[in-house]
This record gives C-alpha cells, sequence and structure tokens, in this order.
C-alpha cells in the first residue's frame, strides 16, 4: 500500500506544540507519515491558536493557501483544530470552504475516528463539544527524531478568567490530571531516553485543586524528582496568585528543578491588574520574586507583560517600566493588547489607540533588551551545566545547549555530547544567547 502522508502546521503556545505531537502520535498510529513537505500530503491539520487576533489572522492567511491544494488532489484531508477551531466550530467551514473537518481541544482523541470516516465519506465533520473526561492530553508521544525533552500535560483549561483572555472559553474548566498517570508517562518517556520534561499546563501552580487529594504542584514536582532517567524538570506557565511558599521552597530543596521560572504579570500597576482580574497586586507580586531570588539567588524569572489594555494611563505604564526597572528580568514576552470577542476587556471604556499600544511596546522592549543583555552579562565567567540539544542553529561545526536558566549556549563540542548534560564557562555574553568552553578547552579548571 502506498504511503500516506500528514502535514502539521502548528500556531501559537507551547501547549499547542504538545497537542500536535499528540496529533501526530494518534495519526501515525492509523498508518500515516509524518511529512515536512505540505505538497506531499494526502491529509493537513492546522492547530489553530486564537490568543491574539494576529493570531487568528495568520491561520486564516495560511488555510486560504489551501484551497489551490485541494483543487490539484480532490482526495486531500484538511482539517483545523486548535483554539481558534474551539472558537468558530461550524462557522470555520462557512469560511473555509475547502476544509473537511473541525475538532476542538477537547476532541484531539477523536482524530483516528473522523479521518476514518472521512475516506470513507466526504461529509463535513465538526466536532467541538467539551468533555468532563481528560482524553485528550492523555495521549502518549514521545517526541522524535531522537529528541531529549518531551512535554507532559498535567492539566487542561483555566479557571481564572482574566478580563483580557480567551483561554476560558476555549479550552474549558481546569481539571487536574491524576499523579498515578502522570508518573507512569514519564517513566514511559524515561525508558525511551527522555531526560528532560517540561510539565504543561494554564496554571500549572493550581495542579490538584481538582483532585481532592490533597496532592499539590510542590508534591508532583518531589514524586517526578525521584524518577530515574530524568535529569531536568521545568514547567510553564505559573501563576503569580498560585504560587505558594512550599513551591518556591522546591528551587532550593529539588536538584532536578531547573532554576527558571515563567512568571507572567502582565502589568506593573495595581489598577490595572484589578481591571485585569488578576488577583494579586505589584507588592505581592515583587515579594514572590524576593523570596524566589532568596532561596535560590541565581534563578531566571521570565515574564509576560500586556500593554495599552483598556483605560491603560501614561501612569499605568510607567508604572509598568518602574516594575521592569526594580525587578530586572532575564526575558519577557510582551504584547498589545488585542480585544478578544466575549471577554470581560471588551466591554470596558478607555480602548487606546494601535499607534500608542505600538509606541508604548516599542519602549518596553528596548527597555528588556537592556535588562537581558545586562543579566546575561552577569553570566560571563561562570559555569553553567547544560543539556545539548543538537547542533547550534548557526554553525554547522557548534554544538547548543541550555543552561538551568533556559538560556542558549552555543560552544565547540564533539555532536557525540548530544543529549548529555556538560559544563561549559561562559565566554561572552549576547542578546539571546550566551557562547561557552568546555572544561577540556579551558584548561585549567579554576
Ligand atoms: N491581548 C494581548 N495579549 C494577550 N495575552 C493573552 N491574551 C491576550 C490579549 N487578548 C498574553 C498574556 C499571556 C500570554 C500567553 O499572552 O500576556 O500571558
Ligand atoms: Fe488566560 Fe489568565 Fe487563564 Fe492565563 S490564567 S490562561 S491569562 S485566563
Amino acid at each position: 500500500m502506498k504511503n500516506k502522508y500528514l502535514y502539521i502546521e502548528t500556531f501559537g503556545c507551547q501547549m499547542n506544540v504538545h497537542d500536535s505531537e499528540q496529533m501526530a502520535a494518534l495519526l501515525t498510529d492509523s498508518g500515516y507519515k509524518q511529512t515536512d513537505n505540505m505538497k506531499l500530503a494526502d491529509l493537513i491539520l492546522f492547530n489553530t491558536c486564537s490568543i491574539r487576533e494576529k493570531a487568528a489572522h495568520k491561520v486564516y492567511s495560511e488555510l486560504g493557501r489551501l484551497g489551490k491544494f485541494k483543487e490539484q488532489n480532490p482526495d486531500l484531508i484538511i482539517g483545523v483544530g486548535g483554539c481558534l477551531a474551539q472558537h468558530l466550530g461550524t462557522k470555520f467551514h462557512k469560511r473555509v470552504r475547502h476544509l473537511d473537518f473541525v475538532f476542538g481541544t477537547h476532541n484531539i482523541h477523536r482524530l483516528p475516528e473522523m479521518v476514518a470516516s472521512l475516506q470513507k465519506k466526504r461529509e463535513k465533520i465538526t466536532n467541538v463539544d467539551f468533555h468532563k473526561s481528560l482524553n485528550s492530553i492523555g495521549i502518549y508521544a514521545t517526541p522524535g527524531n531522537g529528541s531529549i525533552s518531551a512535554f507532559v500535560t498535567i492539566m487542561q483549561g483555566c479557571n481564572n478568567f482574566c478580563a483580557y483572555c480567551v483561554v476560558p472559553y476555549l479550552r474549558g474548566p481546569e481539571m487536574s490530571r491524576q499523579p498515578e498517570e502522570i508518573i507512569s508517562e514519564i517513566t514511559r518517556l524515561a525508558a525511551d531516553g527522555i531526560k528532560e520534561v517540561t510539565l504543561l499546563g494554564q496554571n500549572v501552580n493550581s495542579y490538584g485543586k481538582t483532585l481532592g487529594n490533597g496532592l499539590n504542584f510542590a508534591a508532583l514536582i518531589r514524586k517526578i524528582g525521584k524518577l530515574s532517567g530524568i535529569e531536568r524538570i521545568r514547567f510553564t506557565t505559573s501563576h503569580p496568585r498560585d504560587l505558594s511558599e512550599e513551591l518556591i521552597n522546591c528551587f532550593a530543596e529539588e536538584e532536578k528543578l531547573c532554576k527558571h521560572i515563567h512568571l507572567p504579570v502582565q502589568s506593573g500597576s495595581n489598577r490595572v491588574l484589578a481591571l485585569m482580574n488578576r488577583g494579586y497586586t505589584v507588592e505581592e507580586y515583587i515579594k514572590k520574586v524576593d523570596n524566589l531570588r532568596k532561596v535560590c539567588s541565581l534563578i531566571s524569572i521570565t515574564s509576560d507583560i500586556i500593554v495599552g489594555f483598556p483605560g491603560e494611563t501614561q501612569k499605568d505604564y510607567q508604572e509598568t517600566i518602574d516594575m521592569m526597572e526594580k525587578i530586572r528580568f532575564d526575558s519577557t514576552f510582551s504584547f498589545k493588547y488585542s480585544e478578544r470577542k466575549g471577554t470581560a476587556a471588551e466591554k470596558l471604556e478607555g480602548k487606546i489607540e494601535d499607534g500608542e499600544k505600538q509606541r508604548r511596546l516599542k519602549q518596553l522592549q528596548a527597555l528588556q533588551d537592556m535588562h537581558t543583555l545586562e543579566k546575561n552579562t552577569e553570566l560571563e565567567g561562570s559555569w553553567q551545566e547544560l543539556l545539548i540539544e543538537g547542533k547550534s542553529k548557526n554553525s554547522e561545526s557548534e554544538l547548543m545547549g541550555r543552561a538551568s536558566s533556559w538560556k542558549i549556549v552555543n560552544f565547540k563540542g564533539n555532536p557525540e555530547l548530544v543529549g548529555k548534560l556538560v559544563d561549559v564557562k561562559i565566554t561572552k555574553a549576547y542578546l539571546h544567547s550566551l557562547r561557552g568552553k568546555l572544561i577540556e578547552e579551558v584548561g585549567n579548571v579554576n
């Protein structure tokens, strides 16, 4: 039988990247082979994002191009999943005529069934119901290509309803996976050669709340820390309100927990934070950052910031800049506020004009670049343990690894080191990466 090829395009966050890995695993079991060449594909999936308008636009424009492919190959099956699919449901079919199926965030596990039905009969399919079970996040998928890092979803959904955010509407209410399932998945990953796991959820800090068995996120990390074969644990993303003292202490006590936390602050103005429904003040946020740095002086702290939220005055914006000056993040992702239908912020007064949002964003990003370079420069001369991920992007003869802080380090080394933990001395800092030298090249360790 002729090989059937699958092409998946992923938009958006790490959660979506992992969802796509799970889609690929399911369809590989149904006989598809994954390809990077869209033109070869018998089945094309777009795993979509709709967190900001720009992300949604990108999906539409790329999907538009697929019409041609379908004309050339009427047997081609085209499906869309992810947040935009969840949001639009059947309306997606009206907007993009050449789609065969639309599946929502809780329906990944039904992919093989949907594809099999389309192979038999071409009738448009839409599956966007929410389910109480966690079927769509418990799919086992090892990343291919000899990768040594894997994602593990530990919960789905979100109950926070931050005023700007569509996630609670598109991924449903928060639900945690049973710890035994998570542990057995990670045990299997370790047996498959995975050394680093990144625990995924919209708000991993509240892991366990829906289970009612007393096991919280810190306890889960301690359990995972005991698994042999796993050398590094990461997690994303955290909500500052739910970051407990117990979890903060894990950064000092759990050797395998990487010294990095992504802790989205969103704004430095208490007025805006309240409008955003974030549930903490700037002072409380700063106190948590101080505590993190107290227990783990080398911890890298990264964040998300939104500028131009409705009603954000120049003074509010200045407070965000002041907060950044005080905290000095290692890096931040920053965004212009993007209005999303159905969210609380949609109804707020005081929308900011795009030019002004752009100006604030540019200024904030310039400041962050200064801080990032400063933070990276502090590491010059230090020793860093790296997990080697592969060849460096810029040079065939160099390797790339990530430090515990998640920072990228490039250095000269034997490709046999890929997948191993090695120590390097940092010789030079740049904005987006560091340069290092292996012990044997440095010579005298002292
Ligand atoms: N507009 C701009 N940024 C947003 N984010 C989420 N929703 C919006 C929106 N409507 C940002 C937040 C969040 C990150 C994943 O995306 O900063 O932490
Ligand atoms: Fe969105 Fe807030 Fe939930 Fe994060 S915590 S997914 S920003 S609603």
